[in-house]
This record gives structure tokens, C-alpha cells and sequence, in this order.
């Protein structure tokens, strides 16, 4: 049995995520603050093997716990580093406080994650990093996502800086640039636009990816979008 651990997993694409790899007999490790939509994880699924932990991965305390209840697994099969946050704020009303909350949730939790969890991967295992098509080089770029933007492309380019690092290991990290889906943060972002795809689909898309496609792929930066805004 795989055991994966993925950030975001309360809401939108991460929830539909660990439902996917949990109803493909994974064993999850599901991270989010909030536990009473964590908790519906259990209740979505059949599947026993689910570890629910409610921790801000901003907070250097609440990593630590992160660290300490997945050491008890032993080894695990990949990471999925989808926890996001946007903002939507043209870049001269921005703060230094808001970039540094953008990079803390978007980039630097990663960071950090990637850091204590390294130990623990598995030869053979998966870090999947979830980017944006606002921070993939020459997509279409959108007024006021410049932190968000800029966040996400400086993770697309540690998922390359650690496929260099990590490789001889066997452990592969690739990061997947997505387009629209319909969540909370879309309508936040773009209030009232209609995405094409639903997070159940692309929570499936990126079971399977993380499943599977570190066998055909290393280091990579992956678009994955139908359409505009992207
Ligand atoms: N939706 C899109 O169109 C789109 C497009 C491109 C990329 N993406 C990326 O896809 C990923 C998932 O986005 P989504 O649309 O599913 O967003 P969402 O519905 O807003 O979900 C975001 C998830 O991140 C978690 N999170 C945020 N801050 C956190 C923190 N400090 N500590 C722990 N967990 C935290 C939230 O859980 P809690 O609030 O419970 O902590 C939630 O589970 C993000 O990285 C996003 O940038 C989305």
C-alpha cells in the first residue's frame, strides 16, 4: 500500500485528491487547519487508511507535529504539496506583509516540508508540487496575481533545483502548472468565471500523477490547463 501525504486537503482539489488515492487503496496523510472539513474526509470514504492532521504549515511549532506523526509511518510513497492561498491586489497596493504571507503559505511551507519529510521518502517516491499557469513562463498573466504569480513560478523552479539534488536517490519531484478549476479560491480570485474543470476531476488527474507518472517523467514543470485564465 502507498502511503501519501498532501497539504490542502480540507477543501477544493486537495480534498478530491486524497479522496481519489484513498478510494485506490492508498494510505493518506490529509493536512489542513481546518478539522471539521478534514473530518469529512472520513465520512466521504469507506477507507480506514486515512491520517488527518490539522496543522498551519506557516507555523514552525505545527510542523514539527507534522514531522513527528508522520515519522511514526516510517516511510512514505510521495508528497503532494498542494496548500495554497491567493491574492488578488495590484501589485503597487500589495505589502511587504502580503508577499510574505503569499511565499510563507505558497513557497516557503513547501520549503519546509520538503526538508523534514526528505528522510522518510521511499526510493521510488513522488514529490508533486502544485503550481499555477500564472507562475509557468509565458502563459497569459492576469492583473493583481503578481505575488501569487511569482510564488507559485519560484516553487516550479525548486521542483527543477531538486530534481538535480534528489535524483541519484530515486526520488523524483515534478510540478504541475494548473489551470481553472472551480474552487473556493477561483471564485475568489475571478469571481463569477465558470472553470472547465471540477475539482473531482482534477483531484483524479493528480492521484493518477502522483501514482504514476514519476516512472516517465523528473524535474519537469507541467501545464495543465484547457483555457484562459490560466
Ligand atoms: N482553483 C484553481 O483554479 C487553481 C489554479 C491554479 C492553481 N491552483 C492551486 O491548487 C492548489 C489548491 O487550490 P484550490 O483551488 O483547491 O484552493 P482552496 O479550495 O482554497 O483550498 C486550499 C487548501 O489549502 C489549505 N491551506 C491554505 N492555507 C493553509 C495553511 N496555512 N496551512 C495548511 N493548509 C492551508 C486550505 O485548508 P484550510 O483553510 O483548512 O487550512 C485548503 O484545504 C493551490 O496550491 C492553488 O494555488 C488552483
Amino acid at each position: 500500500m502507498k502511503t501519501i501525504v498532501i497539504t490542502g486537503a480540507s477543501k477544493g482539489i486537495g480534498f478530491e485528491t486524497a479522496l481519489s488515492l484513498l478510494n485506490q487503496g492508498c494510505y493518506v496523510v490529509a493536512i489542513a487547519r481546518s478539522s471539521e472539513e478534514l473530518e469529512q474526509l472520513r465520512s466521504q470514504s469507506s477507507s480506514k487508511n486515512l491520517l488527518l492532521i490539522t496543522a498551519d504549515i506557516t507555523s514552525k511549532e505545527e510542523l514539527e507535529k507534522i514531522s513527528s506523526e508522520v515519522a511514526k509511518l516510517e516511510k512514505i510513497d510521495g508528497l503532494i504539496n498542494n496548500a495554497g492561498m491567493v491574492l488578488n491586489r495590484s501589485f503597487l497596493e500589495t505589502s511587504q506583509e502580503d508577499w510574505r504571507s503569499i511565499f510563507d503559505v505558497n513557497f516557503f511551507a513547501p520549503v519546509q516540508l520538503i526538508r523534514i519529510l526528505k528522510p522518510l521518502l521511499r526510493k521510488g517516491s513522488h514529490i508533486v508540487n502544485i503550481g499555477s499557469m500564472g507562475g509557468f513562463q509565458g502563459s497569459e498573466k492576469f492583473p493583481g496575481l503578481s505575488a501569487y504569480s511569482t510564488s507559485k513560478g519560484a516553487l516550479a523552479i525548486l521542483s527543477e533545483c531538486l530534481n538535480a539534488e534528489f535524483s541519484n536517490e530515486g526520488i523524483a519531484v515534478n510540478c504541475l502548472c494548473l489551470g481553472a478549476v472551480q474552487t473556493k479560491m477561483l471564485e475568489e480570485a475571478f469571481p463569477g468565471y465558470e472553470a472547465p474543470v471540477s475539482p473531482k476531476e482534477m483531484g483524479s488527474y493528480i492521484s493518477y500523477f502522483v501514482l504514476n507518472a514519476h516512472n516517465f517523467m523528473n524535474g519537469k514543470i507541467i501545464p495543465v490547463s484547457l483555457n484562459n485564465p490560466d
